[in-house]
């Protein structure tokens, strides 16, 4: 997609790596002026190297404090990527060995990281009465998550249901409410090593199970995001569009 974003502000979260690079990354290339964070302080610097209108901060988007300060100091966006999330380094075990901190930590940065992002965009979308807000949730939020963490699965579907309310309540502002759930991407070291894991066998079935025989590559997401966030989807809201080659 050709889409300019010149003259627009996107705010993305994720940025220091993987698909949330290559979100900001794209902003960036088609004129947009852009904040990625990140905790990923190293991850950042590389998002930015070489691309002009990208400019980079570190932040947890599970502080709510924090997240206010930052939005503030970048002023009213125009665009709100949320792609922080993951499994925060866990693999899938049984349900009733699942600690506390290890549910609570999935939940926070996928969905309440999610949820303050956009409270703190909010306000000056509304005054402008225009925004796009795009959550990256994930497949796992619709079906069974291939990684068998419960808190990712009940995370993704937490973001794709707070997606379509606050897409109910924010239409009447100019503001629209998107979620991308992306298919198997290799654009992390847990996908990276889940793949490892598969074997030749495991992968070609994986592969197979795809209509387009093909895995999914970052750039195959960024186009998606791109569509929701452009005036092309503007009657589009509060849906969750599946990016992964087909069933
Ligand atoms: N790669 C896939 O196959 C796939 C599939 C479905 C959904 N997703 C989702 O896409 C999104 C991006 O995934 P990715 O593959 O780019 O992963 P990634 O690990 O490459 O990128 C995620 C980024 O989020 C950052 N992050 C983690 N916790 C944070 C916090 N509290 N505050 C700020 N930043 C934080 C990490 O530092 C990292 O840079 C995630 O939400 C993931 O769940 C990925």
């Amino acid at each position: 997609m050709t889409a300019s974003f010149e003259g627009q502000r996107a705010l993305v979260t994720g940025a220091g790596h993987g698909i949330g690079r290559g979100i900001a990354r794209e902003f960036a290339r088609l004129g947009a002026t852009v904040l990625g964070v990140d905790v990923n302080a190293a991850g950042l610097e590389e998002t930015a190297a070489g691309q002009d209108g990208l400019a980079t901060a570190t932040l947890d988007v599970t502080d709510a404090v924090a997240v206010q300060a930052v939005v503030a100091d970048f002023g009213a966006a125009d665009i709100l990527v949320h792609s922080a999330g993951g499994v925060c380094g866990q693999a899938g075990k049984p349900a009733e060995t699942v600690t506390l901190p290890e549910w609570q930590a999935i939940l926070a940065v996928n969905l309440t990281g999610a949820f303050l992002m956009a409270q703190a965009v909010i306000p000056a979308m509304k005054a402008a009465r225009y925004g796009r807000i795009v959550n990256i949730s994930s497949g796992a939020g619709i079906g069974v998550s291939l990684t068998g963490i419960q808190a990712y699965a009940a995370a993704k579907a937490g973001e794709i249901g707070l997606t379509r309310q606050l897409a109910h309540e924010l239409g009447q502002f100019g503001i629209t409410v998107n979620s991308v759930a992306p298919g198997f991407v290799r654009s992390n070291p847990t996908t990276e090593r889940q793949w490892e894991a598969y074997g030749a066998e495991g992968q070609r079935r994986l592969v197979e199970g795809i209509a387009t025989r093909r895995l999914g590559t970052v750039a195959d997401i960024v186009n998606a995001v791109l569509f929701f966030a452009s005036d092309r989807s503007g009657w589009i809201s509060g849906q969750t569009l599946s990016v992964d080659g087909g069933k």
